[in-house]
């Protein structure tokens, strides 16, 4: 029974995320202190877990658009942190294409933590106990940026949610109940998958929100064309994570839709070109929310 279960999550769309992930545990836990350490911010205050609230808000901070240096407010919502490391490319541009080129966005931006690289390797190496740690961890005399961010990726290659109830629904573990299965199938027939699919169902492609019926468009959008400057890249996205969904609130890059029901029946309008019954939400919000995983285990060891 075992085995006919397994055989068939070979062929779903979706993969479970993985129970345990190699990383290195020292190097992480230097990152973890890194990253909720408001030392790499001019501010002092605005470290990275201020907009990745990792243990409250799922690695979201909650607010339509993040707020950074000094309260100045930027133009997009902050996606999750969790389960990062599976998607293909980084920012909702899909401009970083390492979680290491990733860093170098927020600690320069002046409406994130608006520091430059030589004043955080300043600051670091005036802590003594920085200093003990790089040495011990690195066998470093010296604190460079590129070993910070080092540790921080090492810890973001953590964050991973897995047994989730639907993980566990495709290594045959549990049952759905009937309305998630519908959800799921729904999903699936209704062509949701075609661009939210794989580990993090999301995050491994560039698509466009309004496929079928136009999506308003404004120049200061974080899309494709920001990028690529080609007329076919607007409202081009790389498309968003939907692990843990139903806590990464408020939606879009924009951070302009409060509810999940409310992005699932914009998807549907302007991805798939009709609205869903009440019934057919009902369903698919219900598959939606079998993906909240479990807190990542790094954050709940000491
Ligand atoms: C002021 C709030 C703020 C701070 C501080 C901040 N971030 Fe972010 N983070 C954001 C926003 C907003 C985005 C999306 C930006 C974009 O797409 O252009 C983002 C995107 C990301 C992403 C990309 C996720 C993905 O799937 O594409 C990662 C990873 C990340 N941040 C990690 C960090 C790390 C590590 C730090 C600290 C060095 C940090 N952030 C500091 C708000 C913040
Ligand atoms: C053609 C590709 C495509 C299809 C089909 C599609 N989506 Fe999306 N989805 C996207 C893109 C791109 C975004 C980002 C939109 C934005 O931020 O402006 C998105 C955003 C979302 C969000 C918000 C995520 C967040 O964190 O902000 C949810 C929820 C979602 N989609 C669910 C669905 C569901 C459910 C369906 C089927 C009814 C669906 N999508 C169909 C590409 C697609």
């Amino acid at each position: 029974m075992l085995l006919l279960i397994n055989i068939a999550y070979g062929y779903e769309p979706v993969q479970p995320i993985p129970v345990k992930v190699d990383y290195d545990r020292e190097k992480a836990e230097l990152g973890k202190l890194l990253f909720h350490d408001p030392i790499l911010a001019k501010d002092n205050r605005t470290s990275c877990s201020y907009c990745h609230d990792l243990y409250k808000k799922c690695g979201t901070d909650h607010r339509p658009v993040s707020k950074g240096f000094h309260d100045r407010k930027g133009k997009v919502n902050a996606p999750t942190v969790f389960n990062v490391a599976f998607n293909f490319r980084f920012f909702w541009d899909g401009r970083a294409k390492t979680l290491k080129e990733q860093i170098l966005g927020p600690i320069q931006s002046p409406v994130e933590m608006n520091m430059k690289i030589e004043e955080v390797e300043a600051r670091l190496n005036k802590h003594p106990e920085y200093r003990k740690l790089f040495k011990k961890v690195y066998g470093a005399d010296r604190i460079t940026f590129d070993l910070v961010a080092d540790a921080i990726v090492e810890f973001e290659k953590a964050l991973i949610t897995p047994n989730s109830k639907f993980d566990r629904y495709l290594r045959g573990e549990v049952q759905l109940t009937e309305e998630e299965l519908e959800g799921y199938k729904l999903f699936k027939k209704l062509g949701c998958i075609s661009c939210h699919n794989g580990i993090n169902l999301g995050g491994n492609s560039f698509q466009k929100i309004g496929v079928i019926k136009q999506y308003p468009w404004h120049p200061y959008y974080p899309d494709r064309y920001r990028i690529t400057k080609n007329e076919f890249d607007k409202n081009v996205y790389r498309v968003p994570v939907l692990r843990n969904i139903d806590c990464t609130y408020p939606y879009f890059h924009d951070g302009s839709v409060k509810t999940l029901e409310e992005a699932v029946q914009l998807m549907a309008l302007y991805n798939l070109g009709f609205r869903l019954s009440k019934d057919q939400l009902s369903k698919i919000i219900a598959f939606l929310k079998t993906l909240r995983g479990e807190l990542p285990k790094i954050l709940k060891e000491k």
